[in-house]
């Protein structure tokens, strides 16, 4: 049934996929477009988790939703200069998250971490009933050696801080819900170890702030609280662990994964894994969600991924010459209103043959 699933169209692929939120996406239409109500209505097909979050929290779900998008916006910035480039086309994307590729990895997992970012956000906002700021953290460490008291000055938890066990719960609960218990096969396997993954980039670099108190910032003491880490962090880590992904293949008993290659060691926890190599991403495929690179905008100076050569795959460039207008030559005029001129600007742009 699994094997059908990936050949068939997308109902298919929603009723039997066992982590189904990147399946909803493209069947409720680009995730960019991507509400709650259209969410749960999918999910009324489908029993188990999901549809009893749906019913039971629909306010979560609206978090959830933005986790998404916030996950999907932030691979197109992560991509935005490579072959593949994470593009929301629906019907190439939806080729991808169907497959076993690191560029599968990198999109489950940054759409947990988005899940997982989104909900805890809203808890510390005061936007759900459900949550809140961190409870405050009764003990501090002992003698810490770094960070805030590090000098011996006074500190104490308080403030809001991030709950993000809270939204690491559900973005685990929402984004590991399986359709089929007892149901375990080595790519849903590789799914759950990648949303995970992308639920510990947020959750393992939680930051700490302070703030002082005491006359004229003599900071006798400090309240400090636990933040999150930027998204654009978040961003970044997963796509180091992207590049530094681990192949891995299923075991005889179909239940555990193994390293591919000698001298491996084997993967942890945050690590991104995949077990099938990347098409290359150069012409465009249906089969394999490759839309090709063909007048894609290359840089003819940088030697990296962004780079002509590698970009366009070999095929060379063209330059062309784009004018758009730009405000320029401002003035400030008293009091208040800043007055512009519209210049025309050319830029030269290297676009893949
Ligand atoms: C991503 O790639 C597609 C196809 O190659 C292209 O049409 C689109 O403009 C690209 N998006 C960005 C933001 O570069
Ligand atoms: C092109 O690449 C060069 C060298 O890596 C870099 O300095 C430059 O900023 C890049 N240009 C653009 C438009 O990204």
């Amino acid at each position: 049934m699994l094997l059908l699933s990936r050949t068939q169209p997308a109902l298919f692929f929603i009723l039997l996929c066992p982590v189904n939120i990147i399946g909803l996406w493209w069947a409720v239409g680009s995730p960019l477009v991507m509400d709650p109500n259209s969410i749960c209505r999918k999910t009324k097909r489908l029993a188990g988790k999901q549809a009893e979050l749906c019913q039971t929290e629909p306010e979560i779900i609206k978090e959830v939703a933005k986790g998404a998008k916030l996950g999907l916006r932030e691979c197109q910035f992560q991509f935005r200069f490579r072959r593949w480039n994470c593009t929301s086309h629906n019907k190439y994307f939806g080729k991808i998250v169907q497959q076993d590729i690191r560029e599968t990895a990198f999109v489950y997992a940054i759409t947990s971490a988005g899940v997982t970012h989104s909900v805890t956000q809203a808890c510390s906002m005061g936007e759900l009933i459900q949550c809140g700021c961190e409870a405050t953290r009764s003990r501090a460490p002992p003698f810490p050696t770094s960070g805030p008291g590090a000098d011996g000055s006074k500190w104490e938890w308080g403030g809001c801080g991030d709950d993000v066990e809270f939204g690491y719960e559900k973005s685990k609960q929402f984004m590991d819900a399986k359709r089929k218990k007892g149901k375990s096969d080595i790519r849903t396997l590789i799914d759950l170890h990648n949303n995970e993954a992308g639920r510990l980039a947020v959750k393992n670099y939680m930051r700490t702030e302070c703030k002082c108190h005491g006359l004229s910032g003599s900071c006798t003491l400090r309240t400090c609280w636990k933040k999150m880490p930027h998204f654009r962090e978040v961003g970044d880590r997963l796509l180091e662990r992207f590049n530094g992904a681990f192949k891995v293949m299923g075991g005889n008993d179909g239940k555990t994964l193994i390293p591919v290659g000698h001298n491996i060691k084997p993967p942890d926890k945050q690590d991104l894994i995949y077990s099938a190599e990347s098409p290359d991403f150069c012409l465009p495929n249906r089969k394999t969600g490759s839309l090709g690179t063909k007048g894609r905008v290359c840089n003819s100076t940088a030697m990296d991924v962004s780079g002509c050569d590698l970009l366009c795959c070999g095929r060379g460039y063209r330059e062309e010459t784009v004018v758009f207008e730009e405000n320029c030559l401002c003035r400030f005029h008293w009091c208040c209103v800043v007055q512009c001129k519209k210049c025309s600007v050319r830029k030269e742009l290297s676009l893949c043959l």
